[in-house]
C-alpha cells in the first residue's frame, strides 16, 4: 500500500529512486513522484497514474541532478489519484518533501491548525500537513531528525514518512509506525524504502526499524531512535535472494513467472523442515512442545487468499492434530470480542507480513493471553516480529498483486503445522507424519505435470473472454479451492465469480443457473473419501440438467466425471487433503488467461495494491 524509496549517495538519486519505485509498482499505482536536493534547492514532479506518466513528465522537463531524494508510489486512501493529491508533498516554502504510506488519522484538526497559523494547503490529502509541520519545527530545532521526532509525536494513525529538506542536502529522514520501512545499507550510499526489492539491485546489506523509530540516513552511516531520540537498537540482516528474483525473467507478467515458479517454491518451502529419516524437524517455531499440547483450540486469522490457506488448514489441523480449529477474517477477528486465553493458539499468515487488519488481530490476540504463530513469506516485517514464532515461507518475492505461490507455500506451511501440532500432541506420530512428508515431496513433480498440461485451460479462458459470470463449486478442500478460483478471477478478469460448497448449491445459490453458465467444479478424489466424490457427481449432474456448461477439475483416471463434463482438465492424484495444491493452479491459470484476454493487467488489477496497510 504506496511504495516509498529514499536515496542519499554518489549516484544519481532520480536514476536510483526512479528503478526503486518500478519494484515497488506493486504496492499502489495511483500516481506517482519524485523530488531531489540540488543546487541548494529542492525539485519535484508527481503524476496521477502509473509510474510510466512520470517518467514520461520527467523525459520531458527533466529535474536538476542530485545525490539525495525521495519518490513514491500510491493507492489513494486521502483524496483521489490527482496530480495536487500525488506525493511528495512540498510546504509552502518549497523546501520540505515528504512522502508517505498509511493513514493520519488526526490530519483534519492539524489541517485547521496549519490554515489558522496561516499555511495553504492545496491537496485533499492526510500527508501534506506533514511537509507543513516539518518545515515549523525545522526552523525551530534546525535538525531534520528532531524536526521528524517532534511532528511523529502529533501524529495518530499508522504511517511511514520519509522527507528531505533542501538545508539538509546530504540526508534522508525516516519514520515509521505500523507500515514498513527498511534501510540498505551500501558502500557511501544508503536507501530506505518499503521493502527491500528497491535497492537489492545496490546492495543487500539491510536493517530492520522497529516500531516508532526515527532513522537519519547520510552516505556514511545511520543513525536511529525511538520517537522521544533514544536511541535505539537495530537489527542488520543480509537478504537472500537477488535482484533476478524480482525481475520478469522472459514472462509476460509477473504473475505467469509466479505460477511457474511453484514446484521450487513448495520445494523450497519444505527445505530444512524434513530430516534424513523424513521425519519432521520445526525448531523454527519456538514455542515448547508442553504448550503446544495444553493447546485447547486453535483460531487461524488471515485476509483474502491467505485466508482461503487458512479454510484448508482447519481441515488439516483438525484431522492430525484434533484439536478444534476456528478460521476468521483479520478484518472481523477483534472486532467480535473472540473468547482466548493462554491455551489459545492463533496462527496468522500473511504473505506481507504487513496486512493491517491481521497485524492487529495478531496483537488483540496477544493481548488475551494467546500465542501467536505467523506464516510470513517476508524476513523481518511487522507480523513475524510481533509473533512469539514464525514458520516462513520460501515463495521468494511475489510481485503480482494477485497471490499465487505465495498461497500454494502458505498451504505447505499449515500442512507442516498441523502436522507438528499432532506430532508434539501426539495425535499422528510415526508412520504416518513420514507417509504425508513423502506425499509432500512428490508435490513439486505433480505441480510441473498440472503445468506441462494448462494449455487447454487457457484456450477455454480465452473462448470465456466475453462472459459476465463464473461459478465455482467445491467440497470439502476443494471449497476453499473453489473460493480462491472465485476470487483470482474477480480481482484479475473483474467478472462476477463465486464460489459454493458444492452440497449448499441447493439452498439457494442454484437458481443463479441458467443455460449456458460456466461452472468449475473441483472433484475430490474418488479414493479415500469416495462419499464426498459421489455427491459432486450427482452435484455436477444436478447443474448440468439445468443448462450450465461444466469445466470439472478431476484426480487422473476419475472416469465418473466423464459423462457431465463438458470440459474436463486432469490433476494428479493426491492424498486428499494435499489435493489445494494441485487443484488450485489451473484456477490461476484460468483467472490469469482470461484477464489478459479481456486485455486487463494482470500484474496491478485496478483498485487494488499488494501489502494492504491500512484496516
Ligand atoms: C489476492 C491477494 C490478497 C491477499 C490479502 C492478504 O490474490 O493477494 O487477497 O492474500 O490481501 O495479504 P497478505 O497475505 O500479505 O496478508
Amino acid at each position: 500500500m504506496c511504495g516509498i524509496v529514499g536515496y542519499v549517495g554518489g549516484q544519481s538519486a532520480l536514476d536510483v529512486i526512479v528503478a526503486g519505485l518500478k519494484r515497488l509498482e506493486y504496492r499502489g499505482y495511483d500516481s506517482a513522484g519524485v523530488a531531489v536536493l540540488a543546487d541548494g534547492g529542492l525539485a519535484s514532479a508527481r503524476r496521477a497514474g502509473k509510474l510510466v506518466n512520470l517518467e514520461k513528465e520527467l523525459a520531458d522537463r527533466p529535474l536538476p541532478a542530485g545525490a539525495t531524494g525521495i519518490g513514491h508510489t500510491r493507492w489513494a486512501t486521502h483524496g483521489g489519484p490527482t496530480d495536487a493529491n500525488a506525493h511528495p508533498h512540498l510546504d509552502n516554502g518549497g523546501r520540505v518533501a515528504v512522502v508517505h504510506n498509511g493513514i493520519i488519522e488526526n490530519f483534519a484538526a492539524l489541517r485547521a491548525e496549519l490554515a489558522a497559523r496561516g499555511h495553504h494547503l492545496g491537496s485533499e490529502t492526510d500527508t501534506e500537513v506533514v511537509a507543513h509541520l516539518l518545515a515549523e519545527s525545522y526552523s525551530s530545532c534546525g535538525d531534520l531528525a528532531e524536526a521528524m521526532r517532534l511532528v511523529c509525536r502529533r501524529l495518530e494513525g499508522a504511517f511511514t514518512l520519509v522527507a528531505v529538506h533542501a538545508d539538509a542536502p546530504d540526508t534522508v529522514v525516516g519514520a515509521r509506525r505500523n507500515s514498513p520501512l527498511v534501510v540498505g545499507v551500501g558502500e557511501g550510499e544508503a536507501f530506505l524504502a518499503s521493502d527491500v526489492s528497491a535497492f537489492i539491485e545496490h546492495t543487500r546489506s539491510a536493517v530492520e526499524l522497529g516500531q516508532d523509530q526515527i532513522v537519519e540516513v547520510r552516505r556514511n552511516g545511520i543513525t536511529v531512535t525511538d520517537f522521544d531520540g533514544a536511541p535505539a537498537e537495530v537489527r542488520p540482516y543480509h537478504v537472500d535472494w537477488d535482484a533476478s528474483a524480482a525481475e520478469k525473467g522472459g514472462y509476460d507478467s509477473f504473475m505467469l513467472k509466479e505460477i511457474a515458479e511453484q514446484p521450487r517454491a513448495v520445494a523450497d518451502t519444505l527445505l530444512g523442515r524434513i530430516d534424513a529419516e523424513g521425519a519432521l524437524t520445526l525448531d523454527e517455531v519456538r514455542i515448547p512442545v508442553p504448550e503446544l499440547r495444553a493447546v485447547e483450540k486453535v483460531v487461524v486469522v488471515a485476509c483474502g487468499t491467505a485466508f482461503h490457506a487458512g479454510l484448508i488448514a482447519k481441515y488439516a489441523i483438525e484431522h492430525w492434530a484434533r484439536v478444534p480449529c476456528e478460521v476468521e477474517l483479520a478484518s472481523e477477528f477483534r472486532y467480535r470480542d473472540p473468547i482466548l486465553d493462554r491455551r489459545s493458539l492463533v496462527v496468522a499468515i500473511s504473505q506481507s507480513g504487513e496486512t493491517m487488519d491481521t497485524l492487529m488481530a495478531v496483537r488483540h490476540a496477544r493481548e488475551q493471553g494467546a500465542k501467536v504463530l505467523a506464516i510470513c513469506n517476508t524476513n523481518g516485517s511487522t507480523i513475524p516480529r510481533e509473533s512469539d514464532a514464525v514458520l516462513y515461507t520460501h515463495a521468494g518475492p511475489e510481485v503480482a498483486v494477485a497471490s499465487t505461490k505465495a498461497f500454494l507455500t502458505q498451504l505447505v506451511a499449515c500442512y507442516l503445522v498441523a502436522l507438528y501440532l499432532g506430532q508434539s500432541r501426539g495425535t499422528t506420530w510415526g508412520d504416518e507424519v513420514r507417509s504425508v512428508i513423502r506425499d509432500l515431496a512428490g508435490i513439486p513433480a505433480a505441480l510441473e505435470r498440472v503445468l506441462a498440461a494448462v494449455e487447454p485451460v487457457r484456450e477455454l479462458a480465452r473462448s470465456l473472454a466475453d462472459r459476465n459470470t463464473v461459478l465455482f463449486l467445491g467440497r470439502h478442500v476443494g471449497y476453499p479451492v473453489a473460493l480462491e478460483g472465485a476470487l483470482k478471477l474477480k480481482e484479475l478478469a473483474y467478472m462476477h465469480a463465486e464460489g459454493f460448497a458444492a452440497g449448499e448449491l441447493k439452498h439457494g445459490p442454484i437458481a443463479l443457473v441458467e443455460r449456458g453458465l460456466p461452472v468449475v467444479v473441483v472433484v475430490p478424489s474418488p479414493r479415500g473419501r469416495s462419499v464426498l466424490h459421489g455427491k459432486i457427481v450427482s452435484n455436477i449432474q444436478e447443474i448440468r440438467a439445468r443448462g450450465a456448461r461444466t469445466v470439472v477439475i478431476a484426480e487422473e483416471g476419475d472416469d465418473a466425471v466423464v459423462p457431465y463434463a463438458d470440459h474436463l482438465f486432469r490433476i494428479p492424484a493426491v492424498p486428499t487433503l494435499l489435493q489445494p495444491l494441485v487443484a488450485t493452479v489451473p484456477l490461476q491459470v484460468f483467472a490469469c488467461e482470461l484477464a489478459t484476454a479481456r486485455g486487463n493487467e494482470v500484474d496491478q488489477p485496478r483498485n487494488l495494491a499488494k501489502s494492504v496497510t491500512v484496516e
